[in-house]
């Protein structure tokens, strides 16, 4: 399922690759966003994830939670 979800993400998006966010960030602690119940429409609720990062609104959708990241992100 994992995989097949990052396949279809990555054909749709032609030849972009998904970002590893431990490149550049501690690992997401999936726990305490879970229980803040953490989407993409609520991140920057406690971050300033918008200025620094554009999301492509093709693949990400506002009601995403935390652990669906994980899907294509590390
Ligand atoms: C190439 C490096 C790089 C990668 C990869 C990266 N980020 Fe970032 N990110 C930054 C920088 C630089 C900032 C702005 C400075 C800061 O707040 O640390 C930032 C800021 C953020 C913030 C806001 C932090 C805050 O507390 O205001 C969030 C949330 C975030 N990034 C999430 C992600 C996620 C999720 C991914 C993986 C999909 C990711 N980033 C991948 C460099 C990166
Ligand atoms: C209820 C507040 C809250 C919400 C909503 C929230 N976070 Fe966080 N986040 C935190 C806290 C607290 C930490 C741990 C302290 C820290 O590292 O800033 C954290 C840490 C992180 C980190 C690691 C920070 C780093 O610079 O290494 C990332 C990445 C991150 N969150 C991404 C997200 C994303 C993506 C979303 C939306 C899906 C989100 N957060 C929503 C509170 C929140
Ligand atoms: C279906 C696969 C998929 C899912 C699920 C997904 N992403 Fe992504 N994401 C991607 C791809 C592919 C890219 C890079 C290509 C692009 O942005 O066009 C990306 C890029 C990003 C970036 C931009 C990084 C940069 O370079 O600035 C951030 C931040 C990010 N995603 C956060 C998230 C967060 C937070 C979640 C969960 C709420 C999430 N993504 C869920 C596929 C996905």
């Amino acid at each position: 399922m994992k995989y097949l979800t990052m396949i279809a993400a990555l054909a749709f998006a032609g030849s972009a690759m998904a970002v590893d966010c431990t490149d550049c960030h501690e690992k997401i602690d999936v726990a305490v966003h879970t229980e803040a119940e953490a989407t993409l429409a609520t991140c920057n609720d406690c971050h300033d994830m918008g200025s620094a990062h554009e999301l492509d609104m093709e693949l990400h959708m506002p009601d995403m939670s935390i652990t669906e990241c994980a899907d294509c992100h590390e």
